[in-house]
């Protein structure tokens, strides 16, 4: 029986929280180097690991009758992924299921060719990662340059997709340039989040001096702007107002972290379900796909993952100590 546009989410965890969106990271692969995501020589997966077109979309139609209504594609990097207009068009096909949104997260250095196409496929809209709009800062954050990224952000808005933009802060990099971000951003129009750099980048590096925390954040914000605090949606950000017209985010896993209301769900390019970001490993789904699973089987392994999801980082706020996979196989 196919589920309606509005059914409930049947995916709900121990902790009464039900999951609406699920982030599919389609490529381990990025052609940037940021040290707060992945480590320094990232040794790529195989091809064989890596779900298949075909594998992804059996599991996103699986999940969507289950009540997932938003799908958001990341990476590494999603635009490295090749087929990847298939795979949108393959998920706008199953809008009828209960779909509602088709996103990405990107670092748009190669969007620019692509956004045209990408919009006709069904992408609904795209988060794009902009650390900082100073190209020398730049350059030292991702490894790369900044101009192809503000072509890709261009692109975006011209071929009718929207953008907001995503500030990871590093203190001794961009954590100056709070105010510098938000006017650029505030004088195109586009929403922008500022984010709280997260222990999950290669173990052992992550420094909590290095986070700028949401009260500091804010403490910029209000040297230059008049700051309204805005009620909190299910959007993981703290939405704030400045002076009266525009919108700011902060994402502040660390120094508040909001997973009372999580509902999300996390597919590696493996094919391993993570139920937190924060999760010391995943359920493996490849091999049950590969091995032959009916679509019950794989909903029964899923509902069971699901339920014995963690409380997540507000339970626990430490850096994991093993764990199998960095930020950049995650998708953040
Ligand atoms: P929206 O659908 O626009 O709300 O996107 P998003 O913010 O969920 O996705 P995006 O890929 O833009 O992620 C922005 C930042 O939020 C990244 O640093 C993510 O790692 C982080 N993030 C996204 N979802 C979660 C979550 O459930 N928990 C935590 N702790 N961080 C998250
Ligand atoms: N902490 C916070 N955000 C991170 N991202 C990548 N690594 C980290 C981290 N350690 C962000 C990227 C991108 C999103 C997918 O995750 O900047 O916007
Ligand atoms: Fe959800 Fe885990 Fe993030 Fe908490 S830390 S919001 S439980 S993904």
């Amino acid at each position: 029986m196919n589920a309606g546009p509005n059914i409930p989410s049947q995916l709900i965890d121990q902790h009464g929280r039900r999951k609406r969106k699920l982030r599919i990271s389609l490529t381990d692969r990025c052609n940037f180097r940021c040290r707060y995501c992945m480590p320094d020589t990232p040794q790529w997966l195989p091809k064989s690991q890596v779900l298949t077109i075909e594998e992804i979309v059996r599991v996103a139609r699986l999940m969507i009758g289950e009540g997932i209504g938003h799908i958001r594609l990341t990476g590494g990097e999603p635009l490295l992924r090749r087929g990847l207009l298939d795979v949108v068009r393959a998920l706008d096909a199953l809008r009828p299921l209960g779909l509602t949104r088709i996103s990405m997260t990107s670092n748009a250095s190669r969007l620019a060719p692509q956004a045209a196409a990408l919009k006709a496929a069904g992408l609904d809209d795209l988060n794009i990662s902009l650390d900082s709009v100073d190209p020398d800062t730049f350059r030292r954050m991702t490894g790369r340059e900044l101009a192809p990224v503000v072509d890709g952000i261009d692109a975006a808005r011209a071929a009718g997709l929207p953008v907001k933009l995503n500030s990871v802060l590093l203190r001794d990099d961009n954590g100056g340039q709070i105010v510098a971000l938000a006017e650029w951003a505030r004088a195109r129009g586009l929403p922008l989040r500022f984010i709280e750099y997260m222990p999950l980048d290669e173990p052992g590096r992550w420094q909590r001096a290095q986070v700028v925390a949401e009260a500091e954040i804010l403490a910029a914000l209000r040297g230059r702007f008049g700051v309204e605090p805005l009620p909190r949606s299910a959007d993981p950000a703290t939405r704030y107002r400045l002076d009266g017209d525009y919108e700011v985010g902060v994402i502040s896993t660390v120094s508040n972290p909001f997973c009372a209301s999580c509902d999300r769900l996390r597919l590696t390019a493996t094919g391993e379900l993570y139920t937190c970001l924060f999760a010391t490993q995943g359920t493996p789904l490849r091999e049950r796909l590969r091995a032959g699973d009916s679509d019950a089987q794989l909903l029964e392994r899923i509902r069971d993952a699901v339920w014995h999801k963690q409380a997540g980082y507000a339970a626990q706020p430490r850096a994991p100590l093993e764990r199998p996979i960095t930020m950049h196989a995650m998708g953040g």
